[in-house]
């Protein structure tokens, strides 16, 4: 019988410290009623200064562990991030190391916020193909450090945090994940990272124009999101021959409360099934997904044979989604 890959076991961890829109007004010509108005953003949480992105990571897996959850036999870990702990060794090798697994491949993903999709996507397929039966995704952020701290309309948006999700192989009785999309385009001109990229070495100059942090072009790049959203759930749910209506909950990446709000009202989805997290974590790239289905899960919003669908859009561009029967 075939193999179908499904969503084992999940957890979050969220960084103690929390940053209000007040905490802002003290240093950027902004306002808590602008931030909220504006992308549905009341708090978000900050990691410590000495606490690194697999820090965090190792938090979300420890709570994992906590759940009385066994990764022994975990034989791929990949980690969805923009923030990876060095060039080499990847992050998701530092886990590895930790956690002492022998039978196991490593990789870090580069997708920014579509990261999670990405990552859960390419675990199904590792499964799905006979390759790992027991793929761990640890999305990781420590975004909070690349944004330009007096540029407003970026520094406000983002926040810490890391999700896992062990993804494991069970027989085929169509429950699981169910169907993938995924794209990309080059798009640097409105969104961008480039600091320590081999064609742009990071240098005094650069760093006092800012350029070593984010850049992105809002408004453009909100343009673009709303569009390729519904695209992509579309997309997914005719893959599998599921309508919107069937679907029982929804968890969008979380950039702006109101890109989700378009897309649902656009869709005739009804805002209740989505799983909204931005007011309190900001945007947390590779990671959103990943906190809005668990807290979702452990929240009881999610029953066996619900219909779930993941969705994301980030940097890259990139975009994404996963559709699950939950098993
Ligand atoms: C970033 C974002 C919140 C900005 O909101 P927006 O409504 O598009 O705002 P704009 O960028 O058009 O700016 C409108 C005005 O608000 C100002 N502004 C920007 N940030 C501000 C802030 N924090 N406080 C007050 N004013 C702000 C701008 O300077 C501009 O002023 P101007 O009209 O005098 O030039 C929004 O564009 C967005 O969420 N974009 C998509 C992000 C995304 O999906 N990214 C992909 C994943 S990372």
């Amino acid at each position: 019988m075939s193999k179908k890959a499904y969503i084992k076991a999940l957890a979050n961890y969220i960084p103690e410290k929390v940053v209000t829109n007040y905490d802002f007004e003290k240093t950027l010509d902004t306002s808590h009623d602008w931030i909220v108005t504006r992308t549905g953003i009341e708090t978000r949480h900050m990691s410590r200064d000495d606490e690194s992105a697999y820090d965090m990571a190792m938090s979300a897996i420890n709570n994992l562990k906590l759940q009385g959850i066994d990764l022994s036999e975990v034989d791929g870990i990949i980690v969805p991030t923009t923030t990876k702990e060095y060039i080499f060794p990847s992050t998701a090798t530092l886990i590895q190391n930790a956690l002492g697994l022998k039978n196991c491949f490593t990789l870090d993903l580069s997708a920014a916020c579509s990261g999670y999709i990405y990552s859960l996507n390419t675990a199904t397929s590792l499964i799905e193909s006979g390759m790992c039966k027991n793929v761990l995704v640890v999305a990781t952020e420590k975004i909070t450090k690349d944004p330009n701290p007096e540029d407003r309309g970026t520094v406000i948006l983002f926040g810490d945090s890391a999700s896992v999700a062990l993804v494991s192989a069970r027989e085929d009785d169509g429950r699981g994940i169910i169907a993938m999309q995924m794209k990309s385009e080059v798009r640097e001109d409105i969104i961008s990272l480039k600091a320590s990229g081999s064609a742009f070495p990071i240098t005094p100059e650069r760093m006092d124009n800012h350029e070593h942090q984010i850049f992105m072009e809002g408004s453009e790049v909100f343009k673009i999101a709303v569009t390729e959203f519904a695209n992509s759930m579309n997309q997914v749910l005719e893959k599998a021959g599921v309508s919107l209506d069937q679907v029982a909950l929804f968890v969008p990446h979380q950039a702006n409360i109101r890109i989700i709000q378009y897309v649902a009202k656009k869709s005739n989805f009804p805002i209740e099934k989505v799983s909204l997290i931005i007011h309190k974590y900001g945007n947390t790239s590779a990671s959103s997904i990943g906190l809005g289905l668990t807290e979702a899960y452990h929240e009881g919003r999610i029953k066996k044979d619900d219909y779930v669908l993941l969705t994301a859009f980030g940097g890259g561009l990139t975009w994404g989604s996963t559709l699950i029967k939950w098993a």
